[in-house]
């Protein structure tokens, strides 16, 4: 039994994009779409800051994370063999089970709970979409399993992601994105009608469904993403459209 999470991996993957890769014996169960609280240093930083699991490997879990403030910064400087705390597997995660044709649609690290479902899908047929403003931005196309398209562009190419919707008829779309581009996703899904579901994204402070930090409203009132989500059948969540 590990009685504490474990660093093993913490490596500079592209520009600012790093892999983590921590031993813990609490991931086991873990369902794509779920995420950990990391525990970034209690002396600096009081909230812990959420990441989707990219993989779990036995008594290991992956997490890719993009360095954007303060705590990414210095997760940065954590090194192999030191102790991390990561708060177990959190949220409710996709739901792909009846599904046999998926098509995943992600853009920067909203590709890491992405690249977990594609893992755990092994019977099924995947065809990833990925989205990067450069080509070292699509590093991922090497960590997929199933056919892999993807787009360098500052803006999405929806069309297109129809066109091969059309041609290929996938029984659900699964995306985890910013939001303006997951929402360009759910339109598509809607004109052809397929099942969408999408991973949001809110700030998060106790990660676990106490301090309505990030509640979001849906069609059914107003949910948390950290409890109720992060993973929301794309119509409960963009009923405006
Ligand atoms: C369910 C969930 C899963 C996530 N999975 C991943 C992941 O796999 N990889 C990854 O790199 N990031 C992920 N994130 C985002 C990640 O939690 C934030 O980037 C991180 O907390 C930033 O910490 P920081 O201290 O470096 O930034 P801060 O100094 O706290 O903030 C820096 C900037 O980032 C913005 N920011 C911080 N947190 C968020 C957030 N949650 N949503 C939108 N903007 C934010 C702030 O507004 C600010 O502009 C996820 C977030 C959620 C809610
Ligand atoms: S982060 Fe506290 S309720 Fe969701």
């Amino acid at each position: 039994m590990i009685l504490r999470d474990l660093i093993l991996i913490n490596e500079k993957i592209s520009r600012d994009i790093y892999r983590l890769v921590v031993e813990s014996d609490s991931f086991q169960n873990s369902k794509p779409g779920q995420f950990v609280q990391l525990q970034i240093d209690p002396e600096i930083f009081t909230l812990r800051r959420p990441f989707g699991i990219a993989g779990i490997d036995e008594n290991r879990v992956e997490i890719f994370y993009r360095v954007v403030g303060r705590g990414t910064k210095f997760l940065t400087n954590k090194k192999s063999g030191e102790e991390i705390d990561l708060l177990k597997p959190l949220g409710n995660g996709f739901n792909f089970d009846s599904a046999e044709k998926i098509f995943l649609v992600g853009g920067g690290v909203g590709l890491a709970p992405l690249l977990f479902l594609s893992r755990k899908a092994v019977n099924k047929k995947i065809h990833v979409f990925a989205g990067g403003r450069t080509q070292d931005d699509l590093f991922w196309k090497d960590l997929f399993n199933g056919e892999f398209t993807g787009f360098v562009s500052d803006r999405f190419p929806f069309d297109e992601l129809e066109k091969f919707a059309r041609d290929e008829s996938p029984d659900l779309i699964c995306t985890c994105a910013p939001e303006i581009m997951m929402r360009g996703v759910a339109r598509v899904a809607k004109n052809l009608k397929i099942p969408c579901q999408v991973s949001m994204e809110k700030r998060m402070a106790c990660g676990v469904g106490a301090c309505l930090g990030c509640s979001i409203d849906t069609i059914h009132g107003r949910r948390k993403v950290c409890k109720d989500g992060p993973v929301f059948n794309s119509e409960e969540v963009f009923f405006d459209e």
